[in-house]
């Protein structure tokens, strides 16, 4: 993680665009849009999934379709709003028929997101599922490392299950659930010093 530099002047829409333009792997080929990600960013909380898929892709915002519902529905629970937090993928293109990243197109794709944690410097990531949280903190087992704060390379993590291995097990709903709370509280942080515009 941070092969990349602080780019002069980088914006979100900057990195949007070179999303937009991406040719670097073979997802091009099968996207219809891009999902660079999404949100205010208010509390200064990023929420990194895994990649966009059917609904995402169709229009280019991320965590829209049934997972996406689950997780904006436990943020709203807890008043977080999408201009409180920016939400997006270690992907930013679908996979076909929604199959998991292939490690090179991981190893391609993190240059985004990486500007995007230059830039943001968000005060606490949240990592959702399996693939993220091994790709980027080597965790092995969701079960054991969920619901605390880790810190890796002055990063402060926050790691909890996908909301889509919530939708068929009610108990890992609860325990998502509770999560996103613990992680509401985590970041109560005092407004005055997050307004600041990218
Ligand atoms: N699942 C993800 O990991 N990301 C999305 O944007 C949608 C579903």
């Amino acid at each position: 993680m941070f092969n990349v530099y602080m780019f002069e002047n980088d914006t979100l829409d900057k990195i949007a665009l070179d999303i937009k333009n991406c040719k670097l792997c073979l997802l091009c080929s099968t996207r219809k849009n891009t999902v660079p990600g999404e949100g205010g960013f208010l509390k200064k909380l990023m929420i990194i999934g895994e990649a966009p898929g059917y609904h995402e892709d169709q229009s280019g915002k991320p965590f829209i379709g049934p997972a996406g519902k689950i997780l904006r529905n436990a943020l709203s629970k807890n008043d977080i709003s999408i201009q409180d937090v920016f939400i997006t993928n270690i992907i930013k293109c679908r996979p076909p028929n929604n199959r998991p990243p292939q490690i090179n197109e991981k190893n391609t794709c993190i240059q985004y997101l990486e500007r995007q944690i230059l830039l943001l410097q968000p005060k606490m990531i949240c990592l959702l599922g399996n693939v993220i949280s091994s790709y980027i903190l080597g965790i092995k087992s969701i079960t054991k490392e969920r619901g605390r704060i880790l810190h890796k390379n002055n990063l402060k993590y926050f790691v909890t299950y996908h909301p889509a291995a919530t939708i068929y097990n009610r108990n890992l709903l609860n325990i998502f659930e509770q999560d996103i709370k613990k992680l509401s509280e985590y970041i109560s942080f005092n407004y005055s010093d997050l307004q600041k515009s990218y």
